[in-house]
C-alpha cells in the first residue's frame, strides 16, 4: 500500500537544496529491536544527506520509534507528537514521521488523528523512507506500511546511535509466527524470517573490528532461528557458537528466549563457551496452567519450570529474568497465587511486570472480556513486584563475596571517579575506576549491593 495525501493547505513546500546538511532526529520507544531499527533507519536516512542530531530543536526531519505493545505506550507517543506540534508550529518547514510498531497499527488513522505527522512507516517499509520524505517535503502526505516476507535489512549497516561504544544490537530475524493471545506484535511485525549466518557474523566482525565488546542477538523468539545453507541447517544453538567464535574478547548475548522453544542445545552451547553472557530472559507471562493456554503460549506451568531446572543444571551460576501479566482475561485468585508461587520456585533475579493490556484485533480481544477489574489488577501486579522486589535482593546479597568478571560499560552516573558495568549475569556493577576506561574487563570483587546495583572493588 502506498498511499498519497495533501496536506490540509495542499500548498507545495519548495523542495530542499541537497547540498544543506539536514538533520535528523530519532526518538525510539519499546523494545530492543526498535533501538536497533532506529539504527538501520538513520543509516537509511544518511543517503538522503541527514546527519542524526540528539537536539530535537536542531532536526529537519523528527521520527518517532513507536511501540503498540500496551495502551500506555501508545499515550507517551501521543503525548510527544503533541510537543512535536508545537515545535512544528515554531517552524513550519519541520517534517515529522511515525515509524515502528504504532505506524504498522493505526496505518493513514494516524494522519487523520495527528494533525502534526506527515508520514506513517511500518517496520518493513524504512527502504521507502528516501523516497518518503522527500514526498512530504513538497506538501504530500506519505504512508508505506506494508509487510514483507523477506525484508531483514541485512545488507544495511546500522549507524550506531549508543553512546558508549562498547555494546551493541544484532537483529538475527525479524517478525514472529507465534499467537500468542494478548500480543499485538505478530501484526505489527508479520512473519518470522532469520537474517543469513553470514550477514550476521559479517557484522559483528565489523563491530569487533570497531572497538565493541559486547553484541546483543535480538529475535522476538531466538531460539525459532532457522537458516538453510544448502545441506546445512543453522538452528539458532550453531548461529551462537559461530557468533561466539568470531572474538574471544568479545561477549554474546541474546533475547528473547521461549519457554516453549529453548532446547537444551542452546544451554550447553553457552556452557562451552566463556564469552557467551549467563543470563537467560525466559518470559514466563503467568504460572497458571490454565492462564497459559488462554493465552495460548504452548506451555505449561511444569514444562517451564524443567525449563528452569535444565537451566540450573546446565549452567549453575546463570540467571533468569522474564516478563510477567497480571490480571490476563478470566484470571482469577488461585491463577495469580500461581504466579506468585511460580516466581518463588524459579527465584528470578529480574523481572518486567505488566497489567494485562487489550490491544485490538488480538485473539484475546475478539474472544475474550478483559474481566478483571482494574483495581484487582493493580492490586495484583502490586504484589508481584513487591515479591520481586524480594528476590531481586536476595539475588544481588548472594553475589556479596564473589569475584565476577565485569565489562565497564560508562563512567557512574553518581561520580566520576567510579565505573559501571555488568557482570555475565548482566547484573549492573559500580567500582572505582583506577586505570580503567570503558571497554575495559575488570575484575570485581562484590562487596555489597543497593536496591538496582552491585557494588564493589577491583580484586
Ligand atoms: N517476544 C517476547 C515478548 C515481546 S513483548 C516473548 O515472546 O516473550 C514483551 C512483553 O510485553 C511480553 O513478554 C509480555 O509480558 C508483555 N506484553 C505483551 N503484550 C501485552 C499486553 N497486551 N498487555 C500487557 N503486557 C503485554
Ligand atoms: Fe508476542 Fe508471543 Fe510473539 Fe512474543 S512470542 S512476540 S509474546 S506473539
Ligand atoms: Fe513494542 Fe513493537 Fe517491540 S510493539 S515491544 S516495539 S516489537
Amino acid at each position: 500500500m502506498f498511499i498519497e495525501k495533501r496536506n490540509g493547505a495542499g500548498e507545495l513546500r519548495a523542495l530542499r537544496p541537497a547540498s544543506r546538511n539536514l538533520k535528523a532526529y530519532i526518538e525510539t520507544y519499546g523494545c530492543q529491536m526498535n533501538v536497533n531499527d532506529s539504527e538501520v533507519v538513520a543509516a537509511i536516512i544518511a543517503r538522503e544527506g541527514y546527519e542524526v542530531t540528539h537536539e530535537m530543536r536542531q532536526a529537519d526531519l523528527i521520527l518517532i520509534n513507536t511501540c503498540s505493545v500496551r495502551e500506555n505506550a501508545e499515550q507517551r507517543v501521543r503525548g510527544r507528537l503533541e510537543v512535536f506540534r508545537a515545535e512544528k508550529k515554531r517552524r513550519p518547514g519541520l517534517l515529522v514521521g511515525v515509524i515502528g510498531c504504532m505506524a504498522e497499527r493505526l496505518k493513514e488513522q494516524l494522519l487523520e488523528e495527528e494533525k502534526s505527522v506527515d508520514l506513517v512507516v511500518g517496520p518493513d517499509a524504512y527502504r521507502e523512507l528516501p523516497q518518503l520524505v522527500r514526498n512530504a517535503g513538497t506538501g504530500l502526505k506519505a504512508v508505506n506500511v506494508l509487510l514483507s516476507r523477506e525484508e531483514t535489512y541485512s545488507d544495511i549497516s546500522p549507524v550506531r546511535m549508543d553512546k558508549n561504544g562498547v555494546s551493541s544490537f544484532v537483529s538475527i530475524m525479524r517478525g514472529c509466527n507465534n499467537r500468542c493471545a494478548f500480543c499485538i506484535v505478530p501484526h505489527t511485525r508479520g512473519t518470522e524470517r532469520s537474517r543469513s549466518r553470514d550477514t550476521i557474523l559479517s557484522e559483528v566482525a565489523a563491530l569487533v573490528e570497531a572497538g565493541y565488546k559486547e553484541v546483543t542477538l535480538l529475535g522476538q523468539n531466538v531460539d525459532s532461528y532457522r537458516q538453510q545453507t544448502g545441506e546445512e541447517t543453522v538452528s539458532f544453538a550453531r548461529l551462537l557458537a559461530s557468533v561466539a567464535a568470531v572474538s574471544p574478547d568479545l561477549r554474546v548475548r541474546f533475547s528473547t528466549s521461549h519457554p516453549k522453544d529453548m532446547t537444551d542445545d542452546v544451554l550447553h552451547v553457552m556452557a562451552a563457551h566463556r564469552n557467551i553472557c549467563k543470563s537467560i530472559h525466559l518470559p514466563a507471562q503467568s504460572g497458571s496452567s490454565r492462564i497459559l493456554e488462554l493465552m495460548r503460549r504452548r506451555y505449561t506451568r511444569r514444562w517451564y519450570l524443567q525449563r528452569i531446572e535444565a537451566i540450573r543444571r546446565i549452567l549453575p551460576e546463570c540467571s533468569i529474568s522474564t516478563d510477567l501479566i497480571a490480571g490476563f482475561c478470566t484470571e482469577t485468585e488461585a491463577d495469580h497465587q500461581d504466579t506468585l508461587s511460580l516466581m518463588r520456585q524459579a527465584q528470578f533475579d529480574y523481572a518486567f511486570m505488566f497489567k494485562y493490556s487489550v490491544r485490538p484485533g488480538t485473539p484475546a480481544a475478539r474472544t475474550m472480556e478483559d474481566d478483571v477489574p482494574e483495581a484487582v489488577k493493580a492490586r495484583r501486579l502490586q504484589e508481584i513486584i513487591d515479591l520481586q522486589g524480594q528476590l531481586s535482593a536476595e539475588s544481588k546479597q548472594r553475589c556479596i563475596g564473589s569475584t565476577d568478571e565485569v565489562l565497564a560499560e560508562s563512567i557512574s552516573k553518581k561520580s566520576t571517579e567510579e565505573l559501571s558495568g555488568r557482570n555475565s549475569r548482566n547484573m549492573v556493577v559500580v567500582f572505582p575506576k583506577g586505570n580503567h576506561a570503558p571497554g575495559d574487563y575488570v575484575r570485581v570483587r562484590i562487596t555489597g549491593c543497593t536496591p538496582a546495583t552491585l557494588r564493589g572493588i577491583e580484586d
